[in-house]
Order: structure tokens, then C-alpha cells, then sequence
């Protein structure tokens, strides 16, 4: 008889692990030798849920019925949404065209379930998020990956797209700002790259769950750019609501059908409560406080970007959006993921590593996330300070 490990499937098996997860439970023996653990490791805002939106939760709560959904989520939402791009992005979306989903990652899934036959191939970034690859491999497409550098702002060139294209190739990824750079796609390159893609028959797929935490403030959506562009988009980051699963993609008319279907079959639909809730997102009151979010995160990254760089850290192309700083740090480690190890045991301080998010040079670099509390990030870089004078 087979044992149950050799059941597993070879997906199950392949799947990669987040090498984040894996130092978070190593930081368990900082913490049993009575240390307090600094994370500067997972993308998630240490802000809380706007007042807003949890005051609407809990009075859905009250009425008690929190029932599913239509698949493609509660047309108040949709029309919310499409309002959204409206009101910031000057673009008229029909509400139609807008689903509402269990996250960006359901997004995702749901694109890629409804775009790729076996074998259809989607150019995705490397450095990246590094769930793309499993989303695209999920449905027997072929993820390929287009190494992206710090000369480019890690975001590919027309040309690259070019070269990368091939004859089963159906849409390439990107997400702007991306992770883990914080780096965005510059709109004029974007504008041809989406030209050249809809020449093909292919599909700009944007990731577009930090299009609202730009620096700057004042970004336009890509879908702006023309009929091709799929857009991705979360409540996750934003509105610093990662628990509550919730987000959604605008998607070609002609593909509600097929996607309500497909949303029918594997999520029937995204939470009830959290749609309800977040009919509170698109209110001026609540933009406020996203929008003090946002200023705080570039305060962040305003401090610590030059500390960061003056511990060694080079930081080859600046962040212009997220809470991402993706350094390299071979002038002063060999190995990156050791090096990420020997700073949780030995300081208590948590970084990703690059071979979280790249397949190339990921020896060389690191990811620093600062959506935390200045005096977190502060205590870091002492901590990583005295790790450097203590070698
Ligand atoms: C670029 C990118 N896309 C998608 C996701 C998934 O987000 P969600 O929480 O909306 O599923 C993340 C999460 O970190 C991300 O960084």
C-alpha cells in the first residue's frame, strides 16, 4: 500500500514554499530565549480596518443574516467600485464588467481559469509576487518568467516584451508598483507595451492592489490604457483589510458570463460581510484615513530608505509606491537567505530573502517591509546596526 505522502500530487508536491512563513516560525526561538522579535517581513499593514468599515460590519452583524452573495459579488459593490475609477481614474466602467472576489489572489486564479487552455503561457515578472507562478501553473498554464533589473526599475521595456513573446504566449503580468520593489511601470512604456500585446491578441493582465499607495499620490489606472487590460485590484492593502479576503478584477464584458460561472463552481462567491462592509471603502471619510495610510507609508520609506542605505544596504532602484525596499546586499553578505537567517536568530529582526521572489541573483537581495510603526523600523535598524558592527 502507498503511504498518504506519496498520494500527494505532483502540484502538491511543487508547490513552493513562502520562505517568509519558514523564518516566522524560526523566530520562535528568538522568543523562547525571552527576545522580542522586530518583523519587517510580510506585506501586510499594521494600520487598522478604517473606522467606517467596521462600524458597517458590525451592523450587518446585527441584522444576523450574513448569507452569500451573486457570484460576481453585491451590485452596490460593483457600482461602488466602478464609481472609484470614475472619481480617480476619470474612466467610465461599467459596473458590469467589475467582480467582485475572495482577494486579489482569488482575482488571480479566477483571470487565469478563464483566459488559459493547457499549454497557454503568461510572461511574468521575476522579482515578483511569488504566488503568479502557482496561479498560472494552477489551471496547466506555463508560467514564463522575464528577469526584470534594477537599470529598468524592475519593470520589463517594450523590447523585453518583444523578445519574451512567443506563439503560445496570452498575456503578460505585471503589478504596479510592484512587489517586492515598490517600483512602478512608467505609463508611456506601459502605453506601448499595451499597444504591442493587444497587436498580438494578448492581454495586459495589471496587478493593481498598490495602485492607491503611490508616494506621489495621483496614479491612474492602466486600464486607461485600452481594451486589453485586465485589472486586478484588492481591499487588502489599501483599506488594510488583508483578514478579510476581498477584492476584484474589471474583465471583459463578454467574459461575465464564463467568469460567473467558474466564481459559481469554485468560491460561489467573495464573503458576504466583508462586502458589505466595504460598501463604506468609497466614502470621503474613509479616503481620509486611507489616504493618511498612504502619507505615512511615504514617511516610512523617507527614513528608512537612507538608514537602510547607510548600514550598506544598496537600495538600486527607489521605491515609488507599497511598503517594499528591495536591497542588495551582496557587498556585504554572500548569501542573502543566510544571511536573513543569521539576522532572526542572532538579533531577532525578520526580512524576506530574495529567493522568495526571484529565481536570478535572489543570493544577492533582500526585501525590507516597513508598513509598521516607525519605532518598530527604527529598533530594526538599530538591531541590524549592531549586527553589522558585532561581525
Ligand atoms: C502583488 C500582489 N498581488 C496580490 C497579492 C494578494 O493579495 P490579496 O490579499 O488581495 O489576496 C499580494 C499580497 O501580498 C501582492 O503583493
Amino acid at each position: 500500500m502507498s503511504s498518504p505522502l506519496s498520494d500527494l500530487s505532483r502540484r502538491a508536491l511543487n508547490t513552493r514554499p513562502f520562505y517568509v512563513m519558514e523564518l516566522m516560525a524560526r523566530a520562535h526561538g528568538f522568543r523562547a530565549r525571552g527576545g522580542e522579535v522586530v518583523s519587517m517581513v510580510v506585506g501586510e499593514p499594521d494600520f487598522p480596518t478604517p473606522e467606517p468599515i467596521l462600524v458597517a460590519a458590525r451592523k450587518h452583524l446585527e441584522v444576523g443574516r450574513i448569507h452569500y452573495t451573486d457570484a460576481l459579488g453585491l451590485m452596490a459593490l460593483r457600482e461602488a467600485i466602478a464609481r472609484d475609477y470614475a472619481h480617480r481614474d476619470q474612466l467610465d466602467i461599467d459596473p458590469a464588467r467589475v467582480m467582485v472576489t475572495a482577494g486579489a489572489s482569488g482575482a488571480l486564479l479566477l483571470c487565469f481559469a478563464a483566459m488559459l487552455n493547457p499549454g497557454d503561457e503568461v510572461l511574468i515578472l521575476d522579482p515578483g509576487y511569488p504566488c503568479n507562478r502557482e496561479f498560472v501553473s494552477m489551471v496547466n498554464g506555463v508560467p514564463r518568467s522575464l528577469p526584470v533589473t534594477a537599470e529598468t526599475n524592475f519593470q520589463p521595456t517594450l523590447e523585453q516584451v518583444q523578445q519574451a513573446w512567443g506563439p503560445n504566449t496570452k498575456a503578460l503580468l505585471l503589478a504596479s508598483p510592484a512587489n517586492p520593489t515598490g517600483c512602478t511601470l512608467d505609463p508611456v512604456v506601459a502605453a506601448q507595451i499595451h499597444d504591442f500585446i493587444a497587436s498580438r491578441g494578448g492581454w495586459f493582465v495589471a496587478d493593481e492592489i498598490y495602485l492607491r499607495i503611490q508616494f506621489s499620490g495621483g496614479a491612474r489606472s492602466f486600464l486607461g490604457l485600452g481594451n486589453r487590460v485586465i485589472s486586478i485590484n484588492s481591499f487588502s492593502k489599501t483599506y488594510s483589510m488583508t483578514g478579510w479576503r476581498l477584492g476584484w478584477m474589471v474583465a471583459p464584458i463578454e467574459w461575465m458570463p464564463a467568469l460567473e460561472r467558474l466564481s459559481q463552481n469554485l468560491f460561489i462567491s467573495a464573503s458576504g460581510l466583508a462586502q458589505h462592509a466595504a460598501l463604506e471603502a468609497f466614502h470621503s471619510d474613509t479616503y481620509a484615513i486611507v489616504e493618511g495610510y498612504r502619507g505615512r507609508y511615504a514617511e516610512h520609506a523617507e527614513s528608512l530608505l537612507p538608514r537602510l542605505k547607510a548600514l550598506g544596504l544598496a537600495i538600486p532602484a527607489q521605491p515609488s509606491g507599497a511598503f517594499y525596499a528591495y536591497c542588495d546586499v551582496s557587498p556585504l553578505v554572500a548569501d542573502s537567505y543566510a544571511f536573513c537567517l543569521e539576522l532572526c536568530d542572532k538579533m531577532g529582526v525578520l526580512i524576506a530573502p530574495g529567493r522568495d521572489f526571484s529565481d536570478f541573483d535572489a543570493h544577492k537581495f533582500v526585501r525590507v517591509s516597513f508598513p509598521k510603526p516607525i519605532a518598530v523600523l527604527e529598533e530594526g535598524l538599530d538591531r541590524m546596526e549592531r549586527y553589522f558592527l558585532g561581525r
